[in-house]
């Protein structure tokens, strides 16, 4: 099921690292990526759709709702539930994703919301207590995620909405279309040696990173069929697990800083949120804005309601 992987699942002091590290970078991006404004940042663009898409699926209730992030991190979604007013609770079982999540918090004068500090595949929190129980980029890190979607949908209430963003270990080639894309963006047919050579150079820069911060986080590829009869040996209802997410980041601007990427970086954003827009604008038809097809997948959702 899973692939040859050299990563572990992230403990306690892996995490506090991997979040002490982002408050400190010079990299501004990643701590923090709520904006009320435009986004400047294809990251931001997707984040606001994914609450866009919680708010869609919960319908008229979410107003009396009481939500739970699972594994919250620096607590993005949840500053966009907070910031409209919901009520929402926050569980992560590392302090300095707490500590980086308070901060964003108070910068952006939002209500700084209850934040339990547990273990989500063991939480010891009262049972149906949410309305919606959601994460965003959780179960992939776990080798066998059962134990953390059966504890999610223990808490939620009857009719409540289980809702899971998964990012898998998608290998580099899916994202050949998003790629080539990106190629097209800067214009000549060399770009495409350069892009590739680019790409590769990213991944180990990327990989060494990791490995000397001793984070090793692993990142598994269960499938969505997977992902689909797990939740539904739970008993859920409404069951899906689909394509999300079509808004692959092609290249981060910040990690290589030349003006040639940084244009084609803006051109894509551009595209993305013009493409978006016009999602709003016919979500009559469709209601999530992430929903998308296999090939441009760079997520699944997997979304179910407890009977
Ligand atoms: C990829 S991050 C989620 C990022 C988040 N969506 C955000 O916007 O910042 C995964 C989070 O899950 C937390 N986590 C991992 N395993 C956990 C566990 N067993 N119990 C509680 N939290 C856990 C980590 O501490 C980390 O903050």
């Amino acid at each position: 099921m899973t692939a040859h992987n050299p990563y572990s699942h992230g403990g306690y002091e892996q995490y506090n690292a991997h979040w002490k590290d982002i408050q400190s970078a010079q990299n501004v991006s990643n701590r923090v990526i709520f904006t009320r404004g435009h986004p400047l940042l294809v990251k931001q663009l997707y984040q606001r759709a994914y609450f866009q898409d919680i708010c869609s699926l919960m319908g008229e209730r979410r107003s009396s709702a009481q939500f739970l992030e699972f594994g919250s991190g620096r607590g993005t979604t949840s500053m966009y539930l907070a910031s409209e007013g919901y009520d929402v609770s926050l569980v992560d079982r590392s302090l300095e994703a707490f500590r980086l999540a308070r901060i964003n918090f108070d910068n952006e004068e939002i209500d700084c919301p209850e934040m339990i500090l547990t273990d989500v595949e063991r939480s010891g929190i009262k049972s149906e207590s949410y309305d919606c129980v959601f994460s965003i980029g959780l179960l992939e890190h776990f080798e066998d995620p059962r134990s953390t979607l059966r504890e999610s949908y223990r808490l939620l209430k009857p009719g409540g909405l289980i809702f899971h963003v998964i990012v898998p270990a998608f290998p580099l080639s899916k994202m050949w279309f998003h790629n080539v894309l990106f190629a097209l963006l800067l214009f000549a047919p060399g770009n495409f040696v350069f892009l590739m050579r680019r790409l590769s150079s990213r991944r180990v820069a990327r990989k060494e990173a990791t490995e000397k911060s001793g984070k090793n986080l692993l990142r598994t590829n269960h499938k969505r069929d997977q992902y689909l009869e797990w939740l539904q040996e739970l008993g859920a209802a409404e069951v899906r697990c689909i394509p999300y997410n079509p808004y692959y980041v092609p290249n981060n601007p910040y990690y290589v800083p030349t003006a040639r990427s940084r244009i084609a970086y803006k051109a894509i954003l551009f595209l993305y949120a013009w493409h978006l827009e016009l999602r709003k604008r016919m979500k009559g038809k469709r209601t999530l804005l992430l929903e998308t097809m296999p090939m441009l997948e760079t997520c699944y959702l997997l979304a179910g309601v407890k009977p």
